[in-house]
């Protein structure tokens, strides 16, 4: 298991666990945090899944597809480090990666 930070909207961190494979949103997800609601089950159409991931760990993402950037761009908190967490594969790399939930959109 791979040790993920997620840093909720009200600014707790909690330490979730991610297994290789799957992606950081069902991590997320099966830890019990509910305020990400990824309502389209992680097939890239509903942006509920948004994150912001620390830039230590840019590098180790997987490119933006242009699903994901069409996405992003109707949200009105993206910014450089947002990412949807459904499109993030767990891999050993990750180890140590920090996300913060971002805020909700209207
Ligand atoms: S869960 Fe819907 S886009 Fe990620």
């Amino acid at each position: 298991m791979v040790a993920i930070h997620v840093t909720l909207r009200s600014g707790e961190t909690r330490q979730i666990q991610g297994r290789p494979g799957r992606s950081v949103m069902e991590a997320i997800r099966d830890a019990g945090v509910d305020e990400l609601m990824a309502i389209c089950g992680g097939g890239c159409s509903c942006a509920t899944c948004h994150v912001y991931v620390d830039p230590e760990f840019a590098a180790l993402m997987p490119g933006q597809g242009s699903d994901e950037n069409d996405l992003l761009d109707c949200s009105d908190s993206r910014n450089d480090t947002s990412r949807l967490s459904c499109q993030l594969r767990v891999t050993p790399e990750f180890d140590g990666l920090r996300v913060t939930i971002a805020p909700e959109d209207d």
